[in-house]
This record gives C-alpha cells, structure tokens and sequence, in this order.
C-alpha cells in the first residue's frame, strides 16, 4: 500500500510513522508513506496556498491550484483508489472502514488547515471525507496519522501474529476483554482465577463473556447493530 499525505504542516507528521508497527510495516515494504509539503506548490516568495475566504468572516482558506497541481503530479505516477480529505465534516472513522481501506493500493489523505479548503476541491478532487470523531482540531494531521495507524496495522504481515489485529477491539463488533500479567497478585489486586486455570476452553468463555459485558456497558450501539 502506497499512502501520500498532502499537508502545509509536514514537521507534524514526521514522528507518528516512525516507530512501533507502522515502523516495521515500511521496513517490510508493506507500505510506503510519503509526506508532501503542499507550500512547495505554492506561488510566489511567500510560496503561497492560502487566501481570503470569499464574501465570508476571517480566516484563510486553502486555495485549489497548488493543491490541484500537487494531486495532479502524483496521479500522472500511478492510479489512486482514494483521495481523502480530513474533515469533522467526513464520515466517522470506524474499524469496518479501517478494514476496507487497509485493502486498497494507493490514496491520498489531504489535510485541512486554516478556514477550511475551496470548496471545489472538495467537489472536483476529493472523493471520500474521513472524520476522526465529532470535535474540531487545529488541521487534519493528527486525524490522518490516527487513520493510518488504524489501516496499516491490518495490513496482513503487519502485526507478526496475524491473529492478534482480527482480535482487536471492534472487529466483531465487540470490545476487548481485559487483560492482564504478572502478578498474579499485586497490593491485594488478584488477577481473576479463571485466568490462571489453565483451562483454554473456560478462559475464552469468560473473555467472550467480559467483551459481552463491557460492550453492553460502554458501546451498547455495537450490539445493536450486530444484533448480538
Ligand atoms: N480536521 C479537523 N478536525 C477534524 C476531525 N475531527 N477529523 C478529521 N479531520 C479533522
């Protein structure tokens, strides 16, 4: 999978790729993740991209032609499958959605900043909005490094124990189960004795039973939906 993040903040995201799964799923070659300062397609001394919000309040907006110009460069290299746009305007981010994207070849995730982008972006080149959730954040970087987070790790060879991402929170529309490790006992805090049976068929059948009921405690709307 080939991920090419368009931003006019790319020291925001020079970090989050660099550790942990998503580390060693671009050592793997399982993906590649490519940052775009989108002010190198910006004209003048001031490399601009933004601009007064036409007949609106303060604030500046993205303009469409570096931004055009950009997409543009990188659809003449290969075909992309998405061209995302962060927004809190999008569609929520779940793991249903995580699953289908982790299955896709090429996309790209534009940032949002400032004001807000020229609409005809959204209309003419975006083909998916991605929300990370009902709050508003400063710009799209961080929404589009929890995306990728979530996607990369389900890419199969991503996780060495394949099993361990389909057993994730939410994968059948239920949470996880609580989980612990040594010590058995600390400060008087035992860890629950099924747990130290040894019983496989026992101990799955109180892990299903706790993910049954903290999912009806937390998430009763996963029950709903997966008629449980
Ligand atoms: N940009 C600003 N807020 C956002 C959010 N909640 N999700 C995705 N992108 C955003």
């Amino acid at each position: 999978m080939r991920i090419d993040i368009i931003t006019v903040l790319p020291q925001l995201l020079e970090s989050p790729f660099d550790h942990s799964i998503i580390k060693r799923a671009k050592e793997k070659g399982l993906v590649e993740i490519h940052i775009h300062d989108l002010r190198e397609y910006g004209k003048g001394n001031y490399r601009q991209v933004d601009d007064y919000n036409y007949g609106g309040d303060a604030g500046m907006v993205l303009m469409i032609e570096p931004v055009y110009n950009l997409i543009n460069d990188l659809k003449r290299e290969r075909e992309y499958d998405q061209v995302i746009y962060m927004s809190p305007d999008g569609e929520l981010l779940s793991q249903p959605m995580a699953n289908r994207l982790s299955c896709l070849d090429n996309v790209i995730i534009l940032c949002g900043h400032y004001k807000g982008i020229d609409h005809r972006i959204r209309e003419h080149l975006v083909t998916m909005e991605i929300s990370i959730g009902d709050y508003v954040l400063s710009g799209g970087e961080l929404a589009a490094a929890v995306v990728c987070d979530s996607v990369v790790r389900l890419i199969p060879g991503a996780i060495s124990d394949e099993t361990s991402a389909l057993s994730d929170s939410f994968q059948d529309n239920l949470l996880s189960p609580p989980v612990y490790t040594r010590p058995a006992e600390f400060n008087g805090w035992r860890v629950p004795e099924v747990l130290l049976s040894g019983n496989p068929k026992l101990i799955s059948q109180w892990q299903e039973e706790k993910a049954l009921e903290r999912t009806r405690l937390l998430r009763p709307h996963l029950l709903d939906s997966s008629g449980k």
